[in-house]
């Protein structure tokens, strides 16, 4: 079991002109294999600085980040080494791809850096991360990512973040750039991913209602600080927060019963 752990991390910007501006106040959680966590909070909350701390591409002002209990390397092989196991897939998946490179060369690059599987499987493994991501191998090996819709982007860039076979996946808005009839698709993905390799997935999102249907334990932000977390259905039924009741007023009712377009039916794990 894998277990990452932010501890009292603390996080100030230096903003030119305005002094220093903190962005995240003492916050802790552990996310562990297995397991999906949703962190909500609106806009400027803190959400994407959580991200890019757990990822490193920011390092906190204070307090520590822990993989299985030790601390993260802030360089060399270690780092390399932590990157594999904890991925990211970003918001916006036409930013993520680079448009001059086939699909193929996207998905190949980590499988070589990380030597996951021998050179004579690489071309193998490319086809079967495509088909794990529900995407036809043979229709978008070759294609580059502007020949491609937002959805099947997105879920190159999930095959991305699978290839080194990493334990935890931080998810930043993975759906929000997406419209909104392919958004329940992508997340029913994840959540299938989420079981098959029994990944720990930290859900970030605006939505409530996705968050409750998708994550095991919710934890909202508000201007840095988690003000409230627990089960899933404990936070959205019985929120103690202002805060959270004021986000759940301004999400779609969480009980109404999703669907996807293909017509299966969304439920939690
Ligand atoms: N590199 C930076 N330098 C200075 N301030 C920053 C920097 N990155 C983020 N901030 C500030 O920190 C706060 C938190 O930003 P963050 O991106 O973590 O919010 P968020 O919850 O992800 O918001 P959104 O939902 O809009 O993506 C904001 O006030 C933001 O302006
Ligand atoms: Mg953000």
């Amino acid at each position: 079991m894998t277990t990452l752990e932010l501890r009292n991390v603390s996080k100030r910007y230096r903003v030119r002109g305005a002094g220093d501006m903190l962005a995240l106040d003492d916050v802790s959680f552990t996310l562990t294999s297995g397991q999906t966590i949703a962190l909500v909070g609106q806009s400027g909350s803190g959400k994407s600085t959580i991200a890019k701390i757990l990822t490193q591409l920011e390092r906190a002002s204070s307090g520590h980040v822990l993989l299985d209990g030790q601390p993260i390397p802030h360089r060399g092989p270690g780092l390399r080494r932590y990157r594999q196991r904890v991925r990211m897939v970003f918001q916006d998946p036409f930013a993520s791809l680079n448009p001059y490179h086939t699909i193929r060369h996207h998905l190949e690059r980590p499988l070589r850096l990380d030597a996951v599987v021998p050179q004579d499987q690489v071309e193998d493994e490319v086809r079967s991360l495509l088909a794990r991501v529900r995407l036809d191998p043979d229709a978008t090996i070759d294609r580059r990512p502007h020949e491609l819709s937002g959805g099947q982007r997105q879920r190159v860039a999930i095959a991305r973040a699978l290839a080194s076979r990493p334990e935890l996946l931080i998810a930043d808005e993975p759906v929000s750039m997406l419209d909104v009839s392919i958004r329940l698709g992508v997340l029913n993905l994840l959540a299938d991913l989420q079981r098959e390799s029994n990944l720990g997935v930290l859900y970030i999102t605006h939505d409530l209602a996705t968050a409750r249907h998708f994550s095991d334990e919710i934890m909202v932000l508000h201007h840095g600080v988690v003000v409230e977390r627990g089960a899933a259905d404990d936070v959205i039924l019985r929120a103690q927060h202002e805060y959270t009741r004021a986000l759940r007023g301004a999400s779609p009712d969480p009980d109404k019963h999703f669907a996807d377009p293909s017509g299966r039916a969304v439920t939690r794990s």
